[in-house]
């Protein structure tokens, strides 16, 4: 039985990274795919949604520092990532190094902690993926009818009650498909995206700045009290924990830079470009998410997020006062639509290469590392999740919390931002082709900022977490201990003279 705390030999992980053959990835992305991947993943409902969210419940314009802040904290982690991408190759994520540098059961924890990152962010994405594609299907009168939009646990306010959400799982379903056919056209899918969405959130700033009124950002800062919210809910307004409420709120937005490192077994010159992929792709969205939040809590009131803008905010704030510009609240919701779907590819694909990682180390069955001979992608997992995926996109209320997505991700980067450190400490000799600059200082404040950020979340929020981690702890004991391949004994030693053919001794 394998040692808990056995760690993966990491001439072993380095081996892996560079054999090649039909069972192993194809290394078909550059820097330009990496970055693209990035921003693929990280603009989507956090940039669309949550912001609106974050100024009228938590910070008023002052939102434009929680996004300040929430950067700097993923600044943190993704300079860790870039160290560990450059220096470990390999599909996998925070999952490999983990195992290289905390052991086995600290790897299994974060790999199964990853999939409430990556599937569950890939299911409620395509509800809110479908929600949007109704609102187009509706401007040429083809909305289609509540119970097919929405899961058996919902009900209009008429009493229609849902049955499926079949647009949810269409749009899983082609866009399994893609990563199924493959890897670079997958990316080259994606490029386009985010051409589009970026090029749309790039109009609303340029010209939504001419409509800023100053009114709207005094005081920027608005003075320290609190906010009771339609539900109930009671949050701290304005001041310092206003902005640090609403940097908890609008951290989803960053989550999905930390996907590039999944497909390192994919990049072409990894220990070059992981870390332009990692690191551009998140300092583009910080410059895009401060410039874009300061425009539209320009535009609007906070009043008017509070109320009738809640919902589809941009769009809102477009139509009410951008007088003329009825045709960009289109095009935002197209762009909005078209960021969804690059946030589930993104994630999908993320899921995809943690499982392959875990399969190959024999942590889960073997069927999730099985690689199509044509087109070299791991098929078989990509349809077993888009099952898993699906069913919770088709079934299950969209009310599963972005907040669950935000604590499985920072715990995430709290292993990597200690697996750097660790790394430091014992291997100071490997190849970085990245090095976090002030280490172990980043490491630490990355520690510290995402943990101060779990603490943000909140109870329920840990027991979420924690109930997701006893589930994966008996897994693990189940079948991952058992199987698990750091513990396969070494073939016998032949004696001199004696080898092993495929015919038998010789
Ligand atoms: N960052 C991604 C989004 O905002 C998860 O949708």
């Amino acid at each position: 039985m394998a040692n808990l705390f056995q760690r993966k030999p990491l001439e072993r992980l380095m081996k892996e990274a560079d054999e090649v053959g039909e069972h192993t990835l194809k290394r078909s992305l550059g820097w330009m795919n990496l970055v693209a991947l990035g921003i693929g993943g990280i603009i989507g409902a956090g940039l669309f949604v949550r912001t609106a969210a974050a100024i009228a419940d938590r910070a008023g314009p002052s939102v434009v520092l929680a996004f300040v802040v929430a950067g700097i904290g993923c600044a943190f982690a993704g300079l860790c990532y870039a160290e560990f991408s450059s220096m470990i190759p390999v599909a996998g994520s925070a999952y490999t190094y983990s195992y290289a540098t905390m052991g086995e059961f600290v790897a299994w924890i974060i790999g199964w902690d990853l999939i409430l990152e990556y599937a569950v962010a890939a299911s409620t994405v395509s509800d809110a993926w479908s929600e949007y594609a109704n609102r187009v299907l509706s401007w040429f009168n083809m909305a289609i009818p509540y119970q097919w939009t929405h899961s058996p646990f919902e009900h209009d306010p008429g009493g229609v009650h849902g049955i499926m959400n079949i647009p949810a799982l269409f749009i899983l379903f082609l866009l399994t498909l893609l990563l199924i056919r493959g890897t670079k056209e997958s990316a080259f899918v994606n490029g386009l995206i985010v051409i589009l969405k970026v090029g749309i959130v790039l109009l609303f700033i340029g010209i939504g700045w001419h409509f800023i009124n100053p009114a709207n950002h005094t005081p920027f800062i608005p003075p320290a009290t609190t906010h009771v919210t339609a539900q109930g809910i009671t949050h701290n307004y304005g001041g310092i924990l206003g902005i640090l409420g609403a940097a908890g709120v609008v951290f989803f937005a960053y989550i999905g830079f930390d996907a590039v490192s999944t497909a390192a077994q994919e990049a072409r010159n990894p220990k070059r470009d992981m870390p332009i992929g990692i690191l551009g792709s998140l300092v583009f969205c910080t410059i895009l998410y401060i410039l874009f939040s300061y425009v539209l809590s320009g535009v609007a009131t906070v009043e008017d997020f509070r109320t009738a803008g809640r919902e589809a905010s941009v769009a809102f704030a477009i139509s009410k006062y951008m007088h003329g510009y009825e045709w960009l609240s289109r095009a935002v919701t197209v762009a909005i639509l078209a960021g969804f779907s690059s946030v589930i590819l993104v994630m999908l694909l993320g899921q995809s290469r943690v499982f392959f990682s875990m399969s190959r180390d024999g942590l889960v069955p073997k069927v999730f590392s099985d690689v199509h001979p044509r087109y070299r992608t791991p098929w078989k997992s990509n349809m077993l999740f888009l099952v898993f995926t699906g069913a919770f996109a088709a079934f299950v209320p969209a009310d599963i919390t972005g907040e669950m997505t935000s604590i499985g991700t920072l715990f995430a980067f709290i292993l990597v931002c200690a697996g750097v450190w660790i790394m430091r400490v014992k291997n100071p000799e490997l190849e970085r082709g990245f090095r976090v600059p002030a280490a172990p200082l980043v490491a630490i404040l990355g520690i510290v900022t995402c943990g101060a950020m779990i603490y943000g979340l909140g109870l329920m929020n840990w027991l979420r977490l924690l109930f997701w981690l006893v589930i994966g702890l008996i897994l693990y004991f189940c079948y991952g201990k058992w199987h698990s391949h750091l513990d396969a004994p070494k073939p016998p030693e032949m004696p001199e003279g004696i080898k092993m053919t495929k015919d038998g001794l010789l």
